[in-house]
């Protein structure tokens, strides 16, 4: 155990040059920020930066989480799919809400994403199956397109400090706010 200990803590950590994020000048629209960050993690040659941990509540309050591709991002919010009867999809079925997490370590940035989901109906999930790679020309009724409509974002860019910057956005009632959080960063 004491040797993998050393093992862990000698792994290097983010890449030497780092993006810089000016917390005073970000986009007044989270979504903007968001797709500006996940083009730059694809122009990075990210592996994969579609994939993010989404989280869903389970029976009793545990959090459950799992990996899933992003398919497509708009006002809706931001799209995934899977079965209807899959554990995600009880779970979202009893209490759609969800938090997405994006890490993009090419980059040192990593994007927390809360709110509620939605189902985009038959048409809009009928659409993504048919768009499967593997799709075999047989429609599959269980599958289902959601959409996590965003009340919440956290922007982290990782400095060599440690004094990563985050940007957190709420939305209310006249809007998007956005500041810099005042718990803590690790
Ligand atoms: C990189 C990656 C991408 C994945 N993308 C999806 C996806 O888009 N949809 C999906 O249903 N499962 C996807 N999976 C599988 C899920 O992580 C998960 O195992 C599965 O959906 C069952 O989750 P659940 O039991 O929590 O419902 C992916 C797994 C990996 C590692």
């Amino acid at each position: 155990m004491t040797e993998l200990r050393e093992r862990l803590r000698a792994l290097p950590t983010f890449p030497d040059a780092l993006p810089h994020l000016d917390a005073e000048s970000v986009p007044t629209h989270p979504l903007a920020l968001f797709t500006e960050w996940l083009d730059d993690a694809i122009a990075a040659g990210e592996r994969q930066p579609n994939a993010f941990a989404l989280s869903t509540i389970g029976e009793g309050g545990a959090p459950a989480s799992r990996t899933l591709i992003v398919k497509d991002v708009d006002e809706r919010g931001l799209h995934f799919s899977s079965h209807r009867g899959s554990r995600k999809g009880v779970q979202l079925a009893a209490n759609p809400v969800a938090t997405a997490l994006f890490f993009w370590r090419a980059l040192g940035r990593q994007v927390e994403v809360t709110g509620e989901v939605t189902d985009l109906g038959a048409d809009a999930s009928a659409a993504d199956w048919r768009e499967r790679p593997n799709f075999a020309g047989q429609p599959n009724p269980e599958w289902v397109l959601w959409a996590l409509q965003p009340s919440r974002f956290e922007f982290l860019q990782a400095t060599h400090d440690r004094r990563h910057v985050r940007v957190e956005y709420l939305r209310g009632e006249a809007g998007w706010t956005h500041g810099q959080p005042t718990t803590p960063a690790g």
